[in-house]
């Protein structure tokens, strides 16, 4: 067991049940370090109840934008939001203000958060022009700033997730990650790429070690982990803490399980079997539908049934059907009869989507 500070916000490397490493970040201890990334419009409470319930040992909410949570946007509110079921959650914030950043991290913790990550990865331009995201770690004076602020608001502990640095020419991702220990921050995850590499390229999981042996907190590794192993060989290459998962997990949360039976043992855990994922599929669409209510849980749902059929057989129909349904009956029925189909026609020859329909 590694002991990295005495400061009960901080975070200590610990095993946990299943014989794996895992972390204490404040009064939380994490069941595992393979966690959901947090991705705008995307990972939602729905979203990240299915990722906690497929065993990821952490979740993080979408983006959300300091100065509107402040101003008390009740969608912002509404990201923020927490319950036992997903608990503990990081919820993240974007901004380059101080005080303001300081504030929201008050506000999320009132609200429940378990953890304040803060957004230094974002390249996108409507961001990165206001001097938050990615364009944080250009100015690594105000970077230190809005850290010490936040930590000195909160009582929760508080994360930071990173980029490489801004461009090739200025990697500075183990400065950044030193100045995060040393505002009091305690964790750090790493996107394997600059910002002007936007999702271009490959992560750099080698990159990450640098920072890695750098600093004392817990590095957590993300960027283009799809399959267990790729996970473990981010873990190798990189000697991170823990890993982080965005787009993999998009239609497929048992990755997390899948990746964590093969950290474990080492070997192979098949993907459940399509009435199952057509089980977890509905209940997804079934929760967003609650959370949201109608008609915004049918439109918000659409991407991700996309992606939970994404590969099957007929799904590029299902996909057109879908844009057309209206109600949330139709939906239901039209997951239904796309299942069923799959699952009552004899497989003659190839993989499901062999018609290329996919
Ligand atoms: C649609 C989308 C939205 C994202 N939103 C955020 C965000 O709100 N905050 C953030 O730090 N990163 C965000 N990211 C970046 C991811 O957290 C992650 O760093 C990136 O996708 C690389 O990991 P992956 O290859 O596992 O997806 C987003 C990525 C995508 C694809």
């Amino acid at each position: 067991m590694t002991i990295h500070s005495k400061n009960p916000k901080c975070s200590r490397l610990i095993v946990g049940n299943n014989g794996l490493q895992t972390i204490k970040i404040g009064p939380a201890v994490l069941p595992n370090t393979v966690f959901l990334a947090p991705m705008a419009g995307i990972t939602d409470y729905p979203f990240r109840c299915l990722a906690r319930s497929c065993g990821a040992g952490l979740v993080v909410s979408e983006m959300i934008a300091s100065q509107a949570l402040i101003r008390n946007s009740s969608r912002s509110i509404r990201m923020a939001s927490t319950a036992e079921k997903e608990f503990p959650l990081a919820v993240q914030i974007s901004g380059s203000d101080p005080v303001v950043m300081a504030e929201a991290a008050r506000i999320n913790e009132s609200l429940g958060a378990a953890i304040i990550d803060i957004n230094m990865g974002c390249p996108q331009r409507k961001i990165v022009k206001t001097g938050a995201g990615a364009n944080l770690m250009r100015d690594e004076v105000l970077a230190g700033k809005v850290i010490e602020a936040i930590v000195n608001a909160v009582g929760v502990s508080v994360t930071v997730k990173i980029r490489l640095g801004w461009n090739h020419k200025s990697i500075n991702a183990t400065r950044i990650a030193k100045i995060a220990q040393d505002s009091g921050a305690s964790l750090v995850t790493v996107h394997g790429r600059t910002r002007s590499q936007m999702f271009s390229g490959k992560a750099d999981w080698s990159a990450i070690k640098e920072v890695k042996e750098a600093v004392s907190i817990p590095v957590i590794a993300n960027g283009d982990i799809h399959s267990p192993k790729d996970a473990s060989l981010c873990i190798e290459v990189s000697g991170a803490d823990g890993i982080m998962i965005g787009r993999g997990a998009l239609g497929r949360p048992w990755l997390f399980d899948q990746i964590l039976h093969f950290l474990g043992t080492g070997e192979d855990k098949r993907p459940p079997g399509l009435e199952e994922q057509y089980a977890i599929a509905i209940k997804h669409f079934e929760h967003i539908v609650d959370f949201y209510g109608l008609p915004v849980g049918l439109w918000l749902s659409r991407k991700h049934l996309a992606w939970h059929t994404k590969g099957l057989h007929g799904s590029a129909l299902f996909r057109k059907s879908l844009n057309n349904t209206k109600s949330f009956n139709e939906v239901r029925d039209l997951l239904r009869r796309f299942y069923e189909a799959i699952l009552t026609t004899p497989i003659s020859s190839g993989s499901p989507d062999s018609d290329g329909s996919a």
